[in-house]
């Protein structure tokens, strides 16, 4: 049954982890092979499908309705859409849902939809019992491409974002690159933000595919969506595979979100994520520029290939927090933010590690300035 799946995949990209490798499938009209993914990779007669109330109605329970077919038994979690419910109280409610509906440590968790659902219902999974097995099915073009790939998992806490959670590698990831026409463009469009990061950090040649690309990625034809997310997921598993709890290199992949997450947080999470990290991007290629690490030229590059994907516009954020935000960043040390720094398109310089001590003034000048707008 599982070579039939091979067959429906454009693309089988193998994940290493410490628990095992796990597939991602990628191509067009994937989600019914669900059931046959299940059985090969997490074999379980309870099913747990998680999905906000935006994306449960439509994928959430298609999913549920193949699985039940398929003869499990389903319980299906839905929490309201947004960031703003990437929260303990949302991770309590649906861990006490599941302990309520008896589920077992014979359970599966099926996470359904884009970055948000698979970080709260990863970590869902990574707690529950002590850990069950969790699948995801992303449906956004960022979670495809990125959340749903390397085992993070968390919620976002006051003093910032992911600061709470778990790394629990899925044991497969089914993407559909079909019901990306069921997203919003603007979504869509935000999502490929990421794929220009893994460009911009390691493979100048995807990042100029990514650029040519764009027009017909937002558009969501199935088959470049399939391609270019294929291709993006190969780069993050290289990275993750060879270190997976980001004790080095896989701390590259955080280019963009020093800066990017202090803006989301001081933003309340109103801006959405791709924005976010456009935003860091653009400031710390000024900032390697201006310390004369980046290549000069690079933020320039890197604005015209984003600018098609976001807002460029001001941010509404309140300065304090975002320098708060800034300190409380995962990377920093002694409360000094620490930033990942291009040496070119392509390419991250590198320090004694993988991130550049940078002194509060010169990182507040750029986090400033980007939110006035790039
Ligand atoms: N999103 C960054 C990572 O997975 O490491």
């Amino acid at each position: 049954m599982i070579t039939a799946v091979h067959e429906a995949a454009r693309d089988t990209i193998e994940v290493g982890a410490a628990a095992g490798a796990y597939p991602v499938f990628v191509g067009p009209d994937l989600l019914d092979q669900l059931p046959a993914v299940l059985s090969a990779y997490a074999s379980a007669h309870r099913v747990a499908v998680i999905s906000d109330d935006e994306v449960g109605p439509i994928h959430g329970a298609s999913v549920a309705r193949r699985l039940v077919d398929a003869g499990h038994e389903v319980t299906f979690l839905t929490f309201p859409a947004g960031e703003a419910s990437k929260t303990r109280k949302s991770w309590s409610i649906l861990t006490d849902d599941m302990l309520k509906a008896g589920l077992g440590r014979d359970c599966v968790v099926v996470a359904v939809g884009g970055g948000v659902t698979t970080d709260l219902a990863g970590f869902v999974a990574a707690t529950y019992l002590r850990g069950v097995p969790v699948v995801h099915v992303p449906t956004s073009t960022l979670a495809m491409i990125d959340a749903s790939v390397g085992g993070k998992t968390g919620v976002d806490v006051h003093a910032g974002k992911n600061l709470v959670g778990a790394f629990h590698a899925p044991s497969a990831v089914v993407v559909d690159t079909t019901v990306l026409a069921t997203l919003e463009r603007a979504r869509r469009a935000e999502g490929l933000v990421e794929a220009l990061k893994h460009g911009a950090i390691r493979d100048e040649a995807h990042f100029s595919m990514v650029m040519e690309r764009t027009e017909s990625l937002v558009a969501a034809e199935p088959m470049t969506c399939a391609e270019v997310v294929a291709a993006s997921v190969r780069l993050k598993a290289e990275i993750v595979a060879q270190d997976e709890f980001e004790g080095g290199v896989r701390q590259m992949l955080n280019f963009g979100h020093t800066i990017g997450h202090a803006i989301e947080a001081a933003a309340d999470y109103r801006i959405g994520h791709g924005r976010a990290v456009a935003c860091g991007m653009i400031a710390e290629a000024r900032l390697g520029e201006g310390l004369g690490i980046t290549e000069t030229g690079t933020a320039a590059r890197l604005s015209e290939a984003l600018a098609p994907l976001t807002d460029r516009g001001r941010v509404d954020v309140d300065g304090t927090r975002a320098r708060q935000a800034l300190a409380a960043d995962k990377k920093s040390r002694d409360g000094r933010p620490r930033f990942v720094l291009l040496r070119r398109i392509g390419e991250v310089a590198r320090d004694v590690g993988w991130t550049h001590e940078v002194d509060d003034d010169t990182a507040h000048a750029v986090l400033d300035a980007v939110v006035g707008g790039w």
